[in-house]
């Protein structure tokens, strides 16, 4: 089994170059199988989740050529299985985005289950709301979700929580559908939005992807696109608080800074300095950071996905600092790991009360999800002495060569998987 090993200690210093994004590859992918003709992705992550999207679409008869590490043509003419049970679909969440675009498309499709980190229930009535409000009967058996159509209709839709994977299965279904759709309370991620300009540049007509209403009018037909997608904003705020956590000066390239504006405004509340250009932040961190107090919430507030992150970097700030989690409702299960390197946190319920600690203190640790994980090598990356974070397949789920990158900014990392390695890495380091 694969790990990280880590000596920490060392300020990160230089230039990363941000990937795609993981979360609106994922959707992008799974409805590139809605048109008959030849879609063109680039700026594709290469990542586990990606990877898995990609065998699920070629299971289902589609042709899909990998072009390059981050791009991909993918043509769905010839689909002829519209139910995916795969084993590797089962072990990404986005695995329903697949039937939203076979519903849209062929007004049938079965797909698994999704999976998905175990960072909370994850339910998936609000799709299964907006599937049924177009028309589809949907039904659950044998793990399996089957949604079928005679026809599919638009219809006003009002969502009762702020779910991205809704909001995006939703406009998927509706954008072949007949007559208007209107999507009420709907997420507002960047990720919605590049989502909704992929389905767009393959001529769906959809306006208001951005806000929390989105209107869609059902085409018949969707023609053939080359598309890139955005910079991925969790991988660039992860670095980010990297360098925040390690004292460093990471400037992330390749970003959309709007992006990361409730990343850049928390660090500045965190004494660290935050330079932004055009497509890069750079971020420094020169003393001890100041407490703060954090909520999680839907785009524009600040993401759940870097709520593990910051936890981290105010772990060590000085003073006590509060996260509240309002997204999920199990997503401080790496605390238990933070507590053995020696952090000081309580938790109670959705909020994490952070009493900040002089350091952390090398130790073995497991990664108990994506995001976690990559907070866990922050920690690492700050402790005196070394550190073996496990179950790192997790982490490489939505971090493409997060080990390389990080060596190129100075630090003590390297994948391993036996003691033996560990020990040499040891002595190599010491
Ligand atoms: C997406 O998950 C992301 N995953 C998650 O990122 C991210 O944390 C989340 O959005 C929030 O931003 C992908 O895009 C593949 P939601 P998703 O539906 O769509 C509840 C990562 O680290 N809910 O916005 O599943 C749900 O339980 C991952 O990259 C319902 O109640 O999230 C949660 O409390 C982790 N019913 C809240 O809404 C539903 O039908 C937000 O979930 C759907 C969701």
């Amino acid at each position: 089994m694969e790990k990280y090993v880590i000596k920490g200690g060392v300020p990160l210093v230089g230039e990363v170059e941000i990937g795609g994004a993981k979360n609106a590859a994922l959707a992008i992918l799974a409805a590139a199988i809605m048109s008959d003709e030849t879609v063109y992705i680039d700026n594709m992550p290469d990542e586990a989740d990606t990877n898995a999207m990609l065998q699920a679409i070629s299971s289902t008869g589609a042709f899909v050529d990998r072009t390059g590490r981050h791009s991909v043509k993918i043509n769905a003419s010839q689909i002829h299985d519209y139910t995916i049970e795969n084993d590797y679909i089962k072990k990404i969440r986005a695995s329903y985005y697949l039937l939203g675009a076979l519903l849209g498309k062929y007004k049938k499709a079965g797909v698994v289950l999704p999976g998905g980190c175990n960072i909370g229930l994850r339910p998936i009535d609000q799709h299964i709301k907006g599937f049924t409000a177009l028309g589809a009967s949907v039904n659950i058996e044998h793990g399996i979700i089957d949604a079928r159509a005679d026809k599919l209709v638009g219809s006003h839709i009002y969502l009762d929580v702020v779910s991205v994977g809704a909001t995006i299965n939703i406009m998927m279904a509706a954008a072949m559908a007949e007559g208007k759709t209107i999507i009420e309370n709907a997420a507002k991620e960047p990720h919605v939005v590049d989502f909704a300009n992929f389905l767009n540049s393959m001529g769906a007509n959809i306006k208001g992807a951005g806000t929390d209403v989105i209107r869609i009018k059902g085409v018949e037909k969707f023609h053939g696109t080359e598309y890139t997608i955005i910079p991925d904003q969790i991988e660039a705020g992860t670095f980010m608080l990297a360098a925040a956590a390690t004292k460093g000066d990471i400037t992330v390239k390749n970003v959309i800074p709007k992006h990361l504006e409730s990343i850049s405004a928390k660090l500045i509340e965190m004494g660290c300095q935050i330079q932004e250009s055009d497509d890069a932040v750079r971020v420094v961190a020169t003393r001890r950071l100041q407490n703060t107090h954090v909520k999680t919430l839907p785009y524009p507030g600040y993401p759940t996905d870097m709520q593990p992150q910051i936890t981290v970097a105010l772990g060590l700030a000085s003073g006590i600092s509060i996260v509240t989690e309002s997204i999920f409702e199990n997503r401080f299960k790496y605390v238990d790991e933070l507590t053995r390197m020696g952090a000081s946190i309580k938790v109670e319920g959705s909020t994490a009360i952070i009493e900040g600690v002089d350091k952390y203190t090398g130790a073995v640790v497991s990664a108990p999800d994506l995001r976690a994980g990559a907070a866990l090598v922050i920690a690492a990356l700050t402790a005196e002495g070394y550190s073996t974070i496990e179950d790192i397949k997790y982490i490489e789920r939505g971090y493409e060569d997060l080990d390389v990158k990080l060596r190129e900014l100075g630090a003590h990392i390297e994948k391993v998987d036996s003691d033996r390695d560990i020990q040499k890495f040891k002595l190599k380091n010491a």
